[in-house]
């Protein structure tokens, strides 16, 4: 064989190999619709997430450890709801919808509210210590399965806020003029910059995002879409963010939660 052929040959394989292994990276297991945001972790991402060295969730997990027995507090987390290992099932059931508060409520806005029964009382959504604890809480939930049902006495207004997200996770909005489905469900696996689109399934929250260098929750993810497609952005908390949440858990049905997780 002369030198071209041999050399022709090699990037022939050498595009094969490319071909295969994106493939089977695309196949894992699922179908690309049904991958949790994990699955599109680059492979240096993968390895940081795994290794609990370089993993900055790991200082997050500690902090919400000591938060949840709150050796500094007069009423701790754990003096109402007990040793932590016995609180495997909350962050799999929300958002939930409050009596008291007559809305959607998520994990997050949970914890602000007990909170208030505490010596620490939160302010804000998006405290340190308030995505520590719900980190703590989803990890506890890890490879549950989400489980949303209405309460029966106000399934109505569940199933209303529910009709909303759906609703507005198909609007357009923004300058872009565009709506969730034309990225988390038409064109899902393409490149986005340096994101490749998953379908925006809510599973792996709260995620540590590198480029916030902090932890971040579901409501601030979205919020950031929004603000993608430079939407008018909601505020942290509001009504439209939550019916978004309840959707998307709802669309993600059957899945487990594999929270919380790194992002780039
Ligand atoms: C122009 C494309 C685009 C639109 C429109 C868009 N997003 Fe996203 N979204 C992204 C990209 C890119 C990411 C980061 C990569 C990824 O995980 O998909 C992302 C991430 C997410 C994630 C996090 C997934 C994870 O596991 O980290 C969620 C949830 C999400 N989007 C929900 C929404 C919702 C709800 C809307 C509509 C309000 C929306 N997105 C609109 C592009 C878009
Ligand atoms: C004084 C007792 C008390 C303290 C302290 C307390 N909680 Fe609660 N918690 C409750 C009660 C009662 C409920 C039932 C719903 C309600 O009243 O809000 C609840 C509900 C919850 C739920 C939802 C459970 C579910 O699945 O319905 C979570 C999660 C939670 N608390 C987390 C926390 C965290 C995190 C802290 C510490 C910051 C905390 N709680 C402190 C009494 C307390």
């Amino acid at each position: 064989m002369t030198e071209f052929t041999i050399k022709h040959l090699f990037w022939i394989c050498l595009a094969i190999a490319a071909t295969l292994c994106s493939t089977s990276k695309a196949n894992e297991r699922q179908p690309i619709q049904a991958q949790s945001g994990n699955a599109f972790l680059s492979a240096s991402m993968q390895a940081m997430q795994q290794d609990p060295m370089a993993n900055p969730i790991s200082l997050w997990l500690d902090k919400g450890h000591a938060l949840w027995t709150g050796i500094d507090r007069q009423a701790s987390c754990a003096q109402c709801h007990g040793p932590i290992e016995n609180n495997k099932t909350h962050a799999s059931q929300f958002p939930k919808w409050s009596s008291k508060f007559k809305k959607l409520i998520n994990l997050e806005d949970q914890i602000v509210d007990c909170s208030q029964k505490t010596s620490l009382p939160y302010q804000s959504l998006e405290a340190a210590d308030v995505l520590a604890l719900s980190a703590l809480l989803h990890q506890q939930s890890q490879n549950r399965t989400i489980q949303l049902k209405p309460d029966d006495k106000y399934k109505e207004q569940w199933q209303r806020e529910l009709n909303s997200g759906a609703q507005l996770f198909t609007q357009r909005m923004g300058r872009m003029n565009l709506a969730c489905t034309h990225c988390h469900d038409q064109n899902v696996g393409k490149r986005m910059q340096a994101d490749i689109i998953s379908p925006g399934h809510p599973t792996g929250f709260p995620i540590f995002k590198l480029s916030w260098q902090s932890m971040g929750s579901v409501d601030r993810r979205i919020r950031a879409c929004y603000s993608g497609i430079q939407a008018e952005v909601p505020q942290p908390g509001s009504r439209e963010l939550r019916q978004l949440e309840l959707f998307l858990k709802i669309r993600a049905e059957g899945m487990t939660l594999d929270g919380p997780s790194l992002r780039r």
